[in-house]
């Protein structure tokens, strides 16, 4: 079992508070506490990851979600006129709570997304663990004892790296055939209303940002927010978690592959991907083979006699270049009940993965188009 821990590097109140707005200090701070890095993502998006542990490392989050909308009203609490409350932080509430429909909520909007990715209603139910307690405990008693201008400045950075946090999410889900438009739907709506959220409460704070002393209390409470927000993904991290490498960010550890659990079978209404693959194993011949999932970063093989484990293999796939063009993977998971495994695209630069990424969503938008007729909804799924 390999556990990575991940320090981010310090940040100081003066380098937050450099610049002349709060979106500048929630810049500076995004910068280091760039969730695209956080080891929860780079896990995610690894081809070996699979829907089964990333549904159950995003389940407990329900209760983050429920009570996170609690430290913005504490916020809300904290404003004294009427006036400034319905200019700033009251919108985000009242979002936060469905306007008053419970499906509408975001806990319901998130329960949604969970169900759409398969979790059973008896998981759901689950009682919040300690671990991700802590952190929306820790938001709300932050924003019931400060200032309106910390709190929401706590708050705010959350709001502000979550867009880039949703936009993975669904990403990922839409690149991954993680679940159908459902399952994106709370993070495709997140990605586009967390911005007004973020300013709305980044306006609680410009008065404050223009005093030293006080910008200096509302760096700190974003500082605060955002590593609290930070150790709440640390604390979702699923045990076995994949070391990113240095070239490509996501190649697993090679230690511990007796873990690794062959290929899941793909749910039944799931339509099938059928791309002629061509696969080589140490200088052997070429074998024909099938691809039955696609993606940026790798495929799932089948019809061919699987290699060993971390066997490094070239794949050639019909129709991604206009000429055949090798591309270098690894075998990262053992072959599934029907054959198929999960091999990993291998390149070592990023303008090499940028070619291949490319191709391959030009070509799933290509078959996206012919078997489907649909537009950028649309599964890619071939
Ligand atoms: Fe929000």
């Amino acid at each position: 079992m390999s556990i990575l821990l991940h320090r981010v590097s310090d940040i100081t109140l003066s380098e937050i508070t450099a610049g002349p707005s709060v979106l500048d200090g929630a810049e500076a701070l995004s910068r280091v506490y760039d969730f695209g890095k956080h080891p929860y993502f780079s896990w995610m998006r690894a081809p070996t990851t699979r829907i089964e542990e990333f549904r159950r490392s995003q389940a407990p989050y329900l209760h983050f979600v429920e009570h996170f909308s609690r430290a913005l009203t504490a916020v809300l609490a904290r404003v004294p006129t009427v006036e400034r409350r319905l200019a700033t932080v009251y919108e985000n509430v009242v979002e936060e709570h469905g306007h008053g429909d419970v499906e509408s909520t975001h806990r319901g909007t998130f329960a949604g997304y969970l169900r759409a990715i398969g979790l059973r209603d008896e998981e759901a139910a689950r009682e919040c663990p300690i671990r991700i307690a802590v952190a929306y405990q820790s938001l709300l008693d932050f924003c019931l004892v400060n200032p309106a201008e910390m709190g929401a400045a706590a708050t705010g950075i959350v709001e502000y790296t979550h867009i880039k946090i949703s936009t993975l999410i669904a990403q990922s889900i839409h690149e991954r055939f993680w679940g159908d438009l459902d399952a994106q739907r709370h993070y495709r709506l997140h990605a586009e209303i967390d911005a007004d959220h973020a300013v709305s409460l980044f306006a609680l704070c410009e008065e404050g940002w223009k005093n030293p002393a006080s910008a200096r209390r509302i760096a700190y409470a974003m500082a605060y927010g955002v590593h609290v927000w930070w150790s709440l993904f640390d604390a979702m991290c699923p045990a076995e978690i994949l070391l990113p490498s240095a070239t490509d960010g996501i190649r697993p550890l090679l230690g511990g592959s007796g873990a690794r659990a062959p290929l899941a079978p793909a749910p039944g209404d799931r339509r099938p991907c059928n791309l002629p693959v061509r696969m080589q194993h140490e200088g052997g011949a070429w074998q024909a083979g099938i691809a039955t999932s696609l993606g940026p970063f790798g495929l799932v093989l089948g019809g061919v006699r699987p290699p060993p484990l971390d066997a490094a293999i070239t794949v050639s796939i019909d129709g991604l270049f206009s000429a055949p063009l090798p591309i270098p993977g690894r075998v990262r998971s053992p072959a599934g009940e029907h054959g198929g495994f999960c091999v990993e695209f291998v390149l070592d630069n990023e303008a090499r993965h940028a070619e291949v990424r490319n191709a391959v969503r030009a070509l799933l938008a290509t078959e996206r188009t012919m078997t489907h007729g649909s537009g950028d909804d649309a599964l890619h799924v071939v």
